[in-house]
Formats: structure tokens, sequence, C-alpha cells
């Protein structure tokens, strides 16, 4: 942790955006929107991640690495498909003396970039940003050894039966790089699909769900989908561009 002085020093130097809250110091925070250690918290990440490997799949400003590291985490991945500079990840981690690896990357390459797993893998707010969602689901599969933690936008439209949203320009959230938003049904059932047994899932507000985050752990065996389908692991190579 830095001293209050050099956070705020920090923060007041940075060029980059803020999104994501969380502290630098016993008294400063970081000035984003996205309180990420209420997150961490919410989904049920534990307060010690001794010796545990993390991976933190869209980090950001990597907020969600540098806490499991503060938490006893072993090694930590971060994955973002900007450069480390676009949301000030190197600046950060070097004030900071972190221990994170950063990787450039879409979730889509990781299986085959890093031919690891991980036993705890962090998959905030990056799922509606995607237009292969299953895909994602499936590669985060063949990365979780342990529990994968998810959070994401969800649509309160349909309760029930399954069913998904597709936003075409920039309907949800006036943000083009939304494309799909599922029920907390759909959501449930795509990650089972991907090979998970979800063992917990919460969603707020509590009447018309917006957001939802799920613990999942891989299920025994080939995934599901392998199981009963036509379907095969789609590998993806290549780096982000
Ligand atoms: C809304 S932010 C969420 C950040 C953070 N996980 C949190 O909860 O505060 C989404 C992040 O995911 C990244 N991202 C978008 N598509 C991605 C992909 N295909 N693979 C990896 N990261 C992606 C974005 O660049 C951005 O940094």
């Amino acid at each position: 942790m830095l001293s209050d002085i050099q956070a705020a020093e920090l923060i007041a130097g940075s060029t980059f955006i803020w999104h994501q809250r969380f502290p630098l110091s016993e008294g400063v925070r970081t000035p984003g929107v996205n309180d990420i250690e209420w997150l961490l918290n919410e989904v049920g990440v534990p307060a010690s991640l001794d010796g545990a490997s993390v991976l933190d799949v869209g980090t950001t400003n990597g907020g969600a690495a540098f806490i499991a590291e503060s938490r006893g985490a072993a090694r930590i991945v971060a994955v973002d498909i900007y450069d480390a500079d676009r949301f000030g990840f190197d600046e950060i981690s070097k004030a900071l003396n972190s221990r994170v690896e950063f990787v450039r990357a879409s979730v889509y390459q990781l299986p085959e970039l890093l031919r690891q797993q991980f036993d705890v893998v962090l998959f905030l707010g990056v799922l509606y940003h995607l237009r292969h969602p299953l895909l994602a689901l499936d590669s985060l599969r063949r990365l979780t050894g342990g529990v994968l933690y998810l959070e994401t936008a969800v649509s309160g439209e349909v309760p029930d039966p399954p069913q998904a949203s597709f936003f075409r320009r920039d309907e949800l959230n006036a943000d083009s790089s939304n494309w799909f938003a599922p029920n907390i049904a759909c959501l449930t059932d795509w990650v089972a699909s991907s090979g998970f047994n979800v063992e917990s899932i919460a969603h707020w507000p509590a009447d018309r769900p917006e957001r939802a985050c799920l613990a999942a752990r891989p299920s025994a065996g080939v995934p599901e989908y392998i199981e009963i389908s036509t379907e095969v692991p789609l590998v993806v190579t290549g780096t982000a561009t």
C-alpha cells in the first residue's frame, strides 16, 4: 500500500480514466464509479486468497487484481484487450510495486495463450461486451481449475423462460460496445451449458434485475455442450489488435 500522500499524488497526476474505485492507501480510494472491493465481496471472493492463482479478465485499472494480491494470491494474471497504459494499469502497478502480470488479449484467446488453469477466475462486467458470450464461457471453463466469479448486466424483462436481449446498436446504456443481456434463467443455463455447476447467484435490484453475479465451479467430465451436441471447443489463437 502507498502512503495517503503518494496515493493522492498518483491520482492527481493521472491522465487515464478511473473506472474502478479501490484502495490505494489506508485513507485514499481511486475515483472510479465501480466499487470493485464491494463487488468482490458481493460475488463472494474470500477475504484470504492465500497462495491462490487468480485470473482477472477485463481488468481495466487492475483494481480486482491488485486487491487479489493484497489478499495473498500467489500469482495473478490481469487481462485486457487494451494496452496496459490505456487505463493506467502499468502506472498503478509500478506505484504499488505489484507482482501482477499483465497480458493484452481477448478472453477467447486465453486458453491457447496461457495454457493453464487458475484457482480463481474473475469475469466481472465483461460478458455483455461480447458478441460471442458462449464462446467466452467455453474459454473460461478451460481456464477455471477452482471457481469462476462472474458479474454481468442482465435483462429483467422476462424472468422465465431463458431469454437474452440483443442490442444491435447502443440500446443498452447508450453504449455500442454492449451486445447481450441474458435474463437470470438464461445466464444460469449458459454457464451450466459451458460446463459449470452454478453454486450461487444473486441479482439487483430485487424486483427488476439489471445486474447479476454468480459463483460457479467446473462440472465433472466434459462440458455439457460437448456431451449433448456436435460442438467441439473452438481454438482461437493470435494476439489482440
Ligand atoms: C466494464 S469494464 C469492467 C472492468 C472490471 N472487470 C470491473 O468490473 O470493474 C470491461 C472491461 O473488459 C474489457 N474487455 C472487453 N472485451 C474484452 C474481451 N473480449 N476480453 C477481455 N477483456 C475485454 C474492456 O476493455 C474493459 O476494460
